[in-house]
């Protein structure tokens, strides 16, 4: 593990691995991978599945590629440069997709749309986010909402939504987006103001 990219990778490992071992994604599916950096996560959690990732970076994805031996597998172009705000596979016939992994530097919102609306979906998934929003809205007072929406506040006008981040803005937002789907389990930690989080969902 390179180290660089992440900070405490192990917390990382752990919230994945609590609802991984909750629920197992089955074999032949796919993981969703943007922001894939190293491949570090992936070549350590989604290694018996079908991986497409994706980074801005080059160097990244050549590293990506290191990582991930069996990604030749996936099928060509399963591992690329791409802007993830959009989705990067458009143009692929991806088998479904059982996890997806939204390791963002600040905004894992945008990519998680764009997956959700275009992606081939098994009807029970995982996801998981790295959000640092609530850094932008104490350091700069500006922040974008997980529909999209650029916002800005003075910090005392952000103070409540800071406070109630992830269980009375993001969630509700989340199961509202993602209905007729539900949330079946779900876990969070901080890191200061960053947030971690993820949840398994369930259609029917
Ligand atoms: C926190 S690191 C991800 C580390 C990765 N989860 C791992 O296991 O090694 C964030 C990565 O997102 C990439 N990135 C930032 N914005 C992006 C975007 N819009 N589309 C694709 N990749 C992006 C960066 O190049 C960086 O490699």
């Amino acid at each position: 593990v390179s180290g660089k990219q992440h900070v405490e990778f192990h917390r990382k490992v752990l919230m994945r691995q609590h609802l991984l071992r909750h629920w197992r994604p089955p074999l032949n599916t796919a993981a969703y991978v943007p922001f894939i950096g190293d491949a570090d996560l992936a070549a350590y959690l989604y290694g018996d599945l079908w991986v497409y990732g994706a980074d801005l970076d080059p160097d990244r994805i050549e590293a990506a590629g290191r990582a991930l031996p069996n990604i030749a597998a996936a099928g060509a172009g399963a591992l690329r440069v791409a802007d993830c705000d959009s989705w990067p596979f458009a143009d692929l016939q991806p088998p479904k997709f059982s996890v997806a992994d939204f390791d963002a530097y600040a905004e894992p919102y945008a990519a998680f749309r764009s997956f959700w609306g275009h992606a081939p979906k098994h009807d029970r998934l995982v996801l998981f986010f790295t959000d640092g929003q609530r850094q932008s809205m104490m350091r700069v007072g500006k922040w974008t909402a997980p529909d999209g929406t650029r916002l800005e506040a003075e910090t005392e006008q952000a103070r409540p939504i800071f406070n109630a981040y992830l269980s009375q803005y993001i969630w509700p937002w989340f199961e509202h987006f993602i209905a007729p789907w539900r949330v079946v389990d779900r876990f969070r930690y901080l890191r200061g103001w960053m947030v971690y989080w993820g949840a398994v969902v369930e259609l029917g």
